[in-house]
């Protein structure tokens, strides 16, 4: 039967409830009447019997509809398609023997249509509801409502439910406040560029989308709110990857008469609640800590993925004077050893060179150690010395392979420390079901931005130096050491906050260090600092990316498994084609006009 015919057969529910849903009914259930509604999964046509997959949000009961069991429920069943939308009443009956399905907790028992509705009909799926799918992205996205119907969908997205549960329930019961701060409104220095929205009714001004709440939560402080958090969403236009998106959600905090060890602590509370109530896994606290220093010298990255090993190796003093040129004209010259890396073959090796490349390195010297010497483009012109002083460092053993970075510490840092991550997963070096939690401290206050060609703040302007560094701000910036923390969790970023500047001198020095004219601060931020001069109390906070947690949570590479409706890499919707064009009276109204694109051979 069509689906324009079975739509005549459509009814509405008209007073009937569910009594189950579909994971819940097992063999104690046995000969209870009872009320399902769900979706059509799969039909079955058996022996005179269909047999319908009956599918809602917590799982799948088979329903049965018999000739000899109701002869005008099995006839209409016949118009039943996937994706069709049911309410049935009936019998739990344990299913005949053999025909048990051990995969699902409803496995052994089947109900027995007595009555039944159709409350919808649908097209054909464009793709099957199945969690291993081998279709393009873009078209889950398009056709998101169905692609959430999945079962790996429903579980991530419920897990975030309850991710948002768990860390509501530590910090109300710690005094937070939960306040929601605006949507409209002024720009937020976090590094990224901004979402404008022009002003109909102030021509020619923008409100911007928050980048975070920072400046909000600032004030809420000098508000005397003293404990505050938000699940928040914030937006910023940067380039996408696979754990960004340009609307993302925060659970943003901040606490008055707090120090670097209070903002950690609820931290650690809050995670381990999060972790204990989604996966019940228990996270041992406290967690530690590196500096930043410290995670760039052994790791190469401040992000440092803690479950294994691979360390990088300062070998600039042995290799520094070596007949290999790159070596000795070079900065820093950094080694990483892989045991058994030797198995890997010249063409990984020739990729390897090109993943480096994307750090802006050069090329990767590499040695192998075999048996009796050393299978290297570059041992040749290494003295033995220099061989000696490197198997004893790196402790070589036969088998490993160590490669070389030699430049810029920069380039030499992100580039050994992205190949250890590369060596880690292709050697398989990454235990699973590890939560490795860790703090990161002491990072600089500001890094010399070439292209801008001053200061910049490397976490924000609004994070307080460490003690005795308020001095250094103007003249030696480099020196001077942030009261900043990033959370890692597993080679990942998920938070990062600091103790924030409440005295208004020194916030006007921080602008003035960045680059910053009076003037302009005045005009950007001049509301902050007439605040810190009403009586703000010292206060500190964090923020962490939910996505990324639950990414981590769920176990998923790309953040966009997480989000119900997210953008696409080039940053639109799908499931709405967002960004559209809009009228052009609409952009009168906002006196906009949109330029004419430059003709291409202009
Ligand atoms: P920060 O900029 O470090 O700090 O952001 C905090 C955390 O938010 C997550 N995050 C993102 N997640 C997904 N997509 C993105 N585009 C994205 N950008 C950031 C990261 C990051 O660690 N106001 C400060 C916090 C504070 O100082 O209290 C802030 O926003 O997991």
């Amino acid at each position: 039967m069509s689906r324009d015919h079975a739509s005549n057969l459509i009814q509405s529910l008209d007073g009937w409830k569910r009594t189950h849903h579909c994971n819940d009914l097992n063999l104690d259930n046995i000969n209870e009447q009872v009320c399902l509604m769900g979706w059509a999964q799969y039909r079955r046509d058996h022996g005179g019997l269909i047999f319908i997959d009956l599918r809602d949000l917590q799982g799948l009961t088979q329903v049965v509809f018999s000739p000899e069991y109701n002869e005008k429920a099995h006839s209409e069943a016949h118009v039943l398609r996937s994706e069709y939308v049911l309410a049935i009443k009936g019998t739990v009956r344990r299913r005949p023997e053999g025909m048990e399905n051990s995969k699902l907790y409803t496995g052994n028992i089947e109900v027995v249509v007595s009555e039944w509705k159709l409350l919808n009909t649908a097209n054909t799926p464009p793709f099957m509801i199945e969690n291993k799918l081998d279709i393009s992205e873009n078209l889950r996205l398009q056709y998101r409502y169905i692609d959430l119907r999945r079962d790996i969908m429903n579980r991530n997205i419920i897990l975030r439910h309850k991710a948002v549960q768990a860390v509501r329930n530590v910090l109300n019961n710690h005094d937070f406040l939960e306040i929601e701060t605006p949507v409209l409104t002024k720009s937020t220095p976090e590094g990224a560029r901004d979402f404008l929205v022009p002003s109909r009714i102030h021509q020619g001004d923008f409100f911007a989308l928050p980048q975070s709440p920072q400046l909000f939560k600032q004030l809420l402080m000098y508000g005397g709110m003293e404990r505050y958090y938000q699940i928040v969403k914030c937006f910023r236009d940067e380039d996408l990857r696979a754990d960004r998106q340009p609307e993302f959600t925060q659970i943003d905090m901040e606490l008055a008469f707090a120090e670097e060890d209070d903002v950690m602590a609820i931290t650690e509370k809050m995670m381990s609640n999060l972790f204990y109530e989604t996966l019940g896994v228990e996270i041992q606290t406290p967690f530690p800590k590196l500096s930043y220093d410290q995670a760039i010298k052994y790791y190469g990255l401040d992000r440092p993925d803690t479950r294994f090993g691979l360390e990088l190796t300062d070998v600039t003093d042995i290799v520094e004077n070596s007949n290999f040129k790159l070596f000795s004209e070079s900065e820093l010259i950094k080694a990483i050893k892989i045991p058994g890396g030797s198995a890997l073959t010249r063409k990984e090796i020739d990729e390897l060179t090109e993943y480096v490349k994307t750090f802006g390195a050069t090329g990767l010297a590499w040695i192998k150690v075999k048996e009796s010497e050393w299978q290297s483009p570059i041992s040749k012109f290494m003295s033995e010395e220099e061989k000696t002083g490197l198997e004893q460092r790196l402790e070589l053993k036969e088998g490993d392979i160590v490669f070389f970075q030699a430049g810029k510490p920069d380039m030499v840092n992100e580039s050994l420390g992205n190949l250890r991550i590369r060596m880690g997963k292709r050697f398989d070096f990454i235990p699973k079901n590890r939560y490795n939690f860790l703090w990161i401290t002491d990072f600089p206050l500001m890094e010399w931005a070439p292209e801008d060609k001053r200061w910049v703040a490397c976490h924000h302007p609004f994070t307080a130096p460490q003690e005795g560094d308020e001095d250094v701000l103007l003249h030696e910036p480099q020196k001077a050491t942030a009261r900043a923390y990033d959370l890692v969790l597993n080679g990942s970023e998920i938070g990062g906050g600091s103790i924030r500047i409440h005295k208004p001198e020194l916030q006007m020095n921080m602008f003035k260090a960045l680059g910053i004219s009076a003037e302009e601060a005045k005009s950007k931020f001049g509301f902050l600092i007439e605040a810190l001069e009403y009586g703000a109390p010292p206060h500190g906070g964090i923020a962490f990316g939910l996505d990324r947690i639950i990414m981590i949570l769920a176990g998923t590479n790309s953040i966009r498994d997480v989000i119900p409706f997210p953008k696409t890499q080039k940053g639109t919707c799908l499931a709405t084609n967002a960004p559209a064009k809009v009228k052009t009276e609409q952009l009168q109204e906002l006196g906009i006009k949109i330029r004419e694109k430059q003709k291409e051979n202009k």
